[in-house]
């Protein structure tokens, strides 16, 4: 494990106070590795890393050595359904594998959204190719992956027969309640069970993530060994430990009115990481009338349209940026006769170097803005580092969730839109108010 290293910059908030925050989020650490805090229920995903056995990486493994041939496999889920793998699968392929030919099949994503466009063009793109269906919802009743998969199966009944259809169809879904599980039964698909004690937003390291992950050809054995390597060491009782250094550290600025996160990054590669970062945050703090608001920009992109507001703006946020090391020193700015551009005070500075330096450029420029900044360094990117990654958020989550006073691990508040939408498209039992 290579160890995340935190730094903080511009933090107004004094020390003695900083001090209290890391000794509330040790107790808060307490009560989620005691699992002694509400939704306790719901901590199985504490154990995941270990008890996924070497005979579940053989049987996604061996689902994946059967797809192989396939042109795509479509990938259905919203939320916690979807944003790990996809985040990873950015994360670890090259930026262009989709317009490559791989030797594994394209993972396409659906049912995460109801827009009749994407599934348009996502019906004739599938159109006479080969393709696969993994279905994943924990609940098996959630309206935008149960509508994509309704319209998928057609497609794929239809192109490839209800025979050959069945058994291009897996679903992950509860072990035994929810219309996906029956469907299981009744069609007798192929399936993964999600454990009942692992939520969705925490469930990347579940057959959630690690089948799709598979199914991509992605070393999910590494990823599953910088997990289990981070969970043992960021749930250790320790006032430098970075999960509770991190919780600490945005509490202690959420309660000097910094009530916006930013998550950055300055590769655009982790925009979907960054997407899974913020439903992790947003749905677990979120709640009571609390909770920090998770945002999150790409840059130097998002300074072209975000830039402004941070640097000068009113003073809500603080940033959180995802350093890594990248690939770099390849590319060098070469030196030019015709300097009709005016780089030619960038030669032999690598693309890296000059990424890197607008980076620490924002950073003092967004700090003498008064915005306070934090540094999350990860090292190079690989399975082993995404894992213990995925650990270190979810872990710092939970200990900040608990030191708000909310329960981590439940969503009440999204039950209202669907409350409203089931009664606008009538579905039985929801009344118009
Ligand atoms: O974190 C959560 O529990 C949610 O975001 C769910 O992942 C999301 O609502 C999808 O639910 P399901 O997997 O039941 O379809």
């Amino acid at each position: 494990m290579k160890g995340i290293r935190m730094e903080s910059f511009g933090n107004p908030v004094s020390t003695e106070t900083l001090l209290s925050a890391r000794e509330r989020a040790l107790v808060a650490l307490e009560t989620l590795v005691s699992r002694s805090g509400a939704g306790s229920e719901f901590t199985g995903w504490l154990d995941l890393p270990q008890d996924i056995t070497s005979k579940d990486i053989e049987a996604y493994k061996e689902c994946a050595q059967e797809w192989r041939g396939l042109d795509y496999v479509v990938v259905i889920g919203i939320g916690g359904s979807y944003l790990g793998a996809k985040a990873a699968l950015d994360l670890l392929q090259d930026n262009f594998a989709d317009f490559r030919k791989n030797d594994t099949p394209h993972l396409i994503f659906a049912g995460f959204n109801m827009s009749e466009q994407y599934m348009t063009d996502l019906l004739n793109l599938l159109k006479g190719k080969e393709f696969g269906l993994i279905v994943i919802s924990k609940s098996g009743t959630t309206t935008e992956p149960a509508v994509a998969f309704r319209i998928l199966r057609s497609a794929l009944e239809e192109s490839a027969g209800k025979e050959v259809a069945r058994k291009r169809i897996i679903a992950v879904t509860d072990g035994a309640k929810g219309a996906l599980r029956q469907m299981v039964e009744k069609y007798g698909y192929r399936s993964f069970v999600i454990p009942a004690s692992v939520g969705g937003r925490y469930s990347v390291l579940s057959p959630v993530g690690l089948l799709p992950l598979a199914m991509a050809g992605v070393d999910i054995e590494s990823m599953l060994n910088g997990a289990k390597q981070a969970m043992a060491s960021l749930l250790e009782w320790n006032e430098e430990n970075p999960a509770v250094v991190y919780a600490a550290t945005r509490n202690a600025l959420y309660e000097s009115g910094y009530k916006v996160e930013l998550l950055t990054s300055y590769r655009p590669d982790a925009r979907n990481f960054t997407e899974w970062w913020k439903q992790l945050f947003g749905e677990s703090e979120g709640k009571g009338g609390k909770g920090i608001f998770p945002a999150s920009a790409i840059f130097t992109t998002d300074l072209h349209s975000l830039g402004q507001f941070i640097q000068d703006g009113s003073k809500i946020l603080f940033e959180t940026n995802l350093v890594t090391d990248e690939k770099g020193g390849e590319i060098m700015m070469q030196q030019m006769d015709d300097d009709s551009d005016s780089l030619n005070y960038l030669a032999g500075k690598s693309l890296e170097q000059v990424n890197a330096t607008a980076r620490k450029g924002v950073l003092s420029a967004h700090v003498s803005g008064n915005v306070p900044n934090i540094n999350i360094e990860t090292g190079a990117i690989d399975a082993a580092t995404l894992g213990e990654l995925f650990i270190f958020f979810e872990i710092s989550c939970g200990i900040s969730a608990y030191m708000l006073g909310v329960n981590p691990f439940d969503q009440p508040g999204v039950e209202q839109y669907k409350k409203n939408m089931f009664a606008l498209l009538g579905k039985p039992g929801y009344k118009q108010n």
